[in-house]
């Protein structure tokens, strides 16, 4: 009987996604976007870059901002730094060596989290539409007019990227696991939207930003959550084809425990939300049960088998475990078992701590 009870509950939690991907593979993505696009459109942009001690990697930002092909005379940069090492002084150096484009540099007296950084830049942003960027991220020379294009559609609110791993991280999972995700952003972009974007290049229309009340402070996934309510409000926010770089650090599991914590936060204040656009609620409703639900599941079935085994010797349950274990050596298995054991631990460690402001990991 536990033996069944645990082959259901494994049913339903490979299941569950499993066919989410195949209908939104089949379904959504084939879809035209329904967004017409001016490419010549051509708003002015504010790039907001956060930096926390950066001094290895934020002149080479810099230069791959810098050389972005948009028109300078329509783009500005505002740093918000609470660095305590060189940061703001490389980028001090480097202004006076490039003034063709204007950057605004703020230093904060305290760090007080990557959010609070925002909000502070978002005080001196003035364009139309604001970019949020990572340090460490580098985009391609046309991001900033491939981005822009969307917004001369207004349905359009908000619009992101996807991420290409520039390592392959902990065991190859970190490339094995973007696939997946990957295709899943761009069919919910298709369908409607995404509640899932990239601070790496997550871009806004300024006045919607205004009217949410800028970015949550007291949950970690900034990004994702001010498009979610951006897309609850019944605009886009989607997330095409622009390809992001981004390196992964060394250590790859609080790295991505961290991220999981943050995405958990976001989706347990979107039920909060009311939704206009009824896929998108479908879309909130299954990301957040994918993220929050579906791993107990996993380890609920897992803990059945286990408890069959010590205390009814069910060697059918012995069977099943040990072909869940020897299962681990297919690659895209022991992604996503791993992924969810990190949703687990980021639920237990979210108790302790939101890692509103969090370590800096070497990359
Ligand atoms: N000013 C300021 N203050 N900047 C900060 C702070 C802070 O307290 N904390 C981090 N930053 C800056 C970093 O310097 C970097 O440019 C950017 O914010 C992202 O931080 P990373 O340390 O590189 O984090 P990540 O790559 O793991 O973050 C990813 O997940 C986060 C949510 O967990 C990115 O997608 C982030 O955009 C996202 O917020
Ligand atoms: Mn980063």
């Amino acid at each position: 009987m536990l033996e069944l009870t645990a082959l259901f509950l494994a049913g339903v939690h490979f299941g569950v996604p499993l066919a989410y991907y195949y209908y939104a593979k089949t379904r959504w993505l084939p879809k035209p976007w329904n967004i017409k696009i001016d490419e010549n459109y051509r708003p002015k942009v504010t790039i907001i870059l956060p930096t926390y001690n950066e001094e290895k990697i934020i002149k080479e930002r810099l230069e791959n901002l810098y050389n972005q092909t948009y028109p300078k005379e329509l783009m500005d940069i505002v740093i918000v730094d609470s660095s305590n090492d060189k940061t703001a002084e490389i980028v001090e150096t480097w202004y006076n060596n490039n003034n063709d484009i204007k950057i605004t540099l703020i230093r904060e007296k305290e760090r007080r989290g990557k959010a609070f950084a925002l909000n502070e830049a978002l005080r001196h942003a003035n364009n139309d539409i604001v970019i949020i960027a990572d340090a460490d991220a580098f985009w391609p020379e046309n991001a900033v007019h491939e981005t822009t294009k969307w917004f001369s559609d207004p349905s359009v609110g908000a619009v992101s990227c996807l991420k290409k791993p520039m390592k392959q991280g902990f065991l190859g999972i970190e490339g094995g696991y973007r696939d997946y995700y990957n295709i899943l952003r761009l069919a919910e972009s298709k369908a409607f939207s995404t509640p899932i974007f990239h601070g790496e290049l997550a871009a806004f229309r300024r006045e919607l930003l205004l009217k949410v009340n800028g970015f949550p402070t007291d949950i970690g996934a900034d990004d994702s959550h001010t498009a979610t309510k951006i897309a609850s409000m019944g605009y886009r926010s989607i997330t095409p084809e622009i390809w992001v770089n981004e390196r992964v650090p060394k250590d790859y599991a609080s790295w991505r425990i961290r991220r999981a914590q943050h995405l958990i936060q976001h989706f347990m204040k979107a039920t909060k939300l009311r939704v206009k656009n009824k896929t998108f609620k479908k879309i909130l409703a299954i990301e957040a049960y994918l993220h929050a639900i579906n791993p107990w599941i996993l380890l609920t079935a897992a803990m059945l088998l286990v408890t069959d085994i010590l205390l009814l010797r069910s060697i059918i349950s012995l069977t099943l475990l040990f072909i869940g274990l020897v299962s681990l050596s297919i690659k895209e298995y022991r992604t996503w078992l791993i992924q969810q054991i990190y949703l687990i631990i980021a639920v237990m460690r979210n108790i302790e701590t939101k890692e509103i402001v969090w370590n800096k990991q070497e990359k």
